[in-house]
């Protein structure tokens, strides 16, 4: 797989570098877009950071972090071309890639526990997309 984008703000910070940790452990590449310690910042920056980096081809696909990982996926999903889905449990992360082909994962650093969250990122960069008639309803989504 080509790299994976990965950003937070304060609020996910930690659970950013435990998950750049494991990436490493996979043998993922990825590029951090911040933020780079927990000084209080504002997420929309930084959803954008790695929505545009997704959009624009640099990474394949893109994970954010802030504390309960709504806000971060509000301001990525307001970049065209991104289906940024916020997950707590592997099964909705399996079906935001199978059926959604969602190209960004949001989660929330003080909502998952580090072993869940892994388990989610996992799941999510494996599932492939099943295309068909999730495909219309994806393109409806950018119409
Ligand atoms: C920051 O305190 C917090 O609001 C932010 O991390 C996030 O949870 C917003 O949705």
């Amino acid at each position: 797989m080509k790299k994976v984008g990965i950003g937070s703000d304060h609020g996910g910070f930690e659970l950013k570098e435990s998950i750049k940790e494991y990436l490493e452990e996979l043998n993922i590449e990825y590029e951090d877009y911040g933020t780079d310690n927990e000084e209080s910042v504002d997420y929309p920056e930084y959803g954008k950071k790695v929505a545009n980096a997704v959009v624009a081809g640099e990474v394949e696909k893109g994970i954010v972090i802030c504390g309960t990982g709504i806000g971060i996926s509000l301001a990525a999903n307001k970049v065209k071309g991104i289906r940024c889905a916020l997950c707590s449990d592997t099964y909705s992360a399996r079906m935001s890639r199978a059926h959604n082909n969602a190209n960004m994962l949001s989660l929330g650093g003080r909502v998952l526990g580090v072993d869940l969250a892994k388990e989610i990122v996992k799941v999510w960069l494996e599932e492939e997309f099943q295309g068909g008639r999730h495909e219309r309803r994806v393109n409806q989504i950018e119409d």
